[in-house]
């Protein structure tokens, strides 16, 4: 089953990027169910160890494909990238200081699906041309 949050607008038309995409709205939508169950904690903890490796892997999986075309905007989207890696440390940070509650759980939630979902509809869209084009 298709994750709750994923819509078609969200697709690149390119496979691995897609599925990989896919993947992370699905680990979005745990933890909005994690929430709505009580189980906040667990769930941001949960997610939290998921982006760390997810991130990596994925974010090496768009740069190398960008850059094995040529995409000449690949430093900028690769900031993006470097952004968000450095937000996900301090998230990280405050969440090992504090020890994940359910607020945070709600905050960081929101805080993580409205950056992808900005990055994937503005910033990763426009390599889709360029892609394509190959
Ligand atoms: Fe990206």
């Amino acid at each position: 089953m298709d994750s709750v949050s994923w819509t078609s607008r969200y697709e690149t038309g390119i496979d691995a990027i897609d599925r990989q995409h896919r993947e992370l709205f699905k680990r979005i939508d745990r933890l909005t169910l994690s929430i709505y169950d009580g189980e906040g904690k667990r769930g941001l903890g949960g997610m939290l160890e998921y982006l760390g490796t997810y991130v990596i892997e994925h974010f090496g999986t768009e740069e190398e494909l960008l850059s094995r075309h040529g995409y000449p905007d690949l430093e900028a989207h690769k900031k993006e990238h470097i952004a968000f890696m450095t937000r996900f440390m301090e998230i990280k940070r405050e969440c090992d200081d504090k020890g994940p509650d359910s607020y945070l759980a709600i905050r960081v939630g929101r805080e993580i699906e409205e950056w992808w979902k900005t990055h994937v509809l503005d910033t990763d869209m426009r390599y889709v041309p360029c892609l394509r084009q190959a």
